[in-house]
């Protein structure tokens, strides 16, 4: 069986770990090309990776039959007219998230890609982590019984120069993983409203310029479950992600600061190491979602995170945005208005 061969959309930071994970990770892949509009930028990448094609502009890529799908790892706000155009020319996506901010937007990429009918997949890592896979097919199974409290957080270890920063970024970047992770963490239920509180404390010297980098959510679900959601973009003892999920039989947690299992007792203590980098604490998580990805392409299987997923956590972010402006709770909206 020949190689799926991928295009990938963004030489950035993301997109340069998932174009070596194409490279050299999964078996009957292949890194086909690389488009990014800053000249050179794909080419570097391309000469590290012995990727055989570049291109400026990625409609171009889209419509090279040398490619069969692409992964788009350019930033968020080019995502949803990027997956159209991929769509157009019959290429089956990877998106990272956030897939579009906003909901027409998204609706209008989904649409693109049930046309053209090929796998559309978004990039929400934390499903294919092992410990929130396990929470969540325990959950599924009823095994803590009903949710009642929840909790998923997002810690970033260290902010750089917050001033390229979307405004925004914080809801529509960092919880939107969160809102997916508590959304999967309680299969079935609906958010039903949400109220949000966020502020610049880590650089209150950018709150003026529209920095917001940490937060709190709460959420309501139509089971009855009550969930909190929280982010900062500076941990100093390095990146953190983790679930809870506390149910009218017992409680679920997934997700662990420490590097690996491994405790150091010595006469300061005891103490583990901990990673700086969201790729080195998700290692596995970020190989299996385009693992699995290109096993869709190849079987024209469905993607385990899809369009409508991305479309959901959005509905929660965009609410988050608005209650942070009325300063108030506001309703979910467009989360159960799919096309
Ligand atoms: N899943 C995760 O945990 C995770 C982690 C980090 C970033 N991300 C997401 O990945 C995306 C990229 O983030 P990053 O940190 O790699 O950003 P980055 O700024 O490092 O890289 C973005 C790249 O895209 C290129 N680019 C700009 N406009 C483009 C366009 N219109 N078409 C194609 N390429 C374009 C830029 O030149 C740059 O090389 C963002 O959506 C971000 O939210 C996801």
């Amino acid at each position: 069986m020949s190689n799926v061969k991928i295009g990938l959309v963004g030489a950035g930071r993301m997109g340069s770990f998932h174009a070596e994970t194409v490279a050299y990770k999964i078996p009957g892949a292949e890194l086909a090309a690389i488009a990014d509009p800053v000249p050179g930028a794909a080419n570097k990448l391309a000469e590290r990776l012995g990727c055989p094609k570049v291109y400026t502009n990625p409609e171009e890529m889209f419509a090279d039959p040398d490619v069969d799908a692409v992964l788009i790892a350019a930033p968020a706000r080019s995502h949803a007219k990027l997956v159209v155009a991929a769509a157009k020319e019959g290429k089956g996506v990877f998106c990272e998230k956030p897939m579009a901010v906003t909901l027409e937007e998204a609706d209008e990429a989904i649409q693109a890609m049930r046309q053209a009918g090929v796998p559309l997949q978004v990039g929400f890592n934390r499903r294919f982590a092992a410990g929130f896979k396990e929470a969540h097919d325990d959950i599924k199974k009823g095994k803590i019984g009903t949710p009642q409290l929840m909790r998923s957080l997002t810690r970033d270890p260290g902010l750089g120069d917050p001033t390229p920063i979307p405004e925004w970024t914080i809801f529509l970047e960092t919880l939107i993983h969160d809102f997916d992770t508590l959304l999967y963490l309680n299969p079935g239920a609906e958010p039903t409203d949400v109220y949000a509180v966020a502020d610049a404390l880590v650089r209150p010297d950018f709150k003026d310029k529209g920095l917001l980098d940490t937060a709190v959510v709460n959420i309501r679900f139509d089971n009855g479950a009550i969930a909190t959601a929280e982010a900062n973009f500076q941990a100093v003892y390095g990146y953190d992600v983790r679930g809870e999920v506390f149910g009218s039989a017992g409680m679920i947690t997934a997700g662990d600061v420490r590097q690996t299992s491994m405790v150091r007792y010595t006469a300061d203590g005891a103490n583990s190491d901990t990673c700086r980098k969201d790729t080195e604490l998700l290692h596995d998580a970020y190989v299996a979602e385009v693992t699995s990805f290109v096993e869709c392409v190849r079987t024209g299987g469905t993607p385990y995170t899809t369009g409508e997923d991305a479309h959901r956590a959005l509905a929660i972010a965009l609410a988050c945005i608005e209650s942070v402006k009325k300063n108030a709770p506001v309703q979910v909206k467009g989360n159960t208005q799919l096309i």
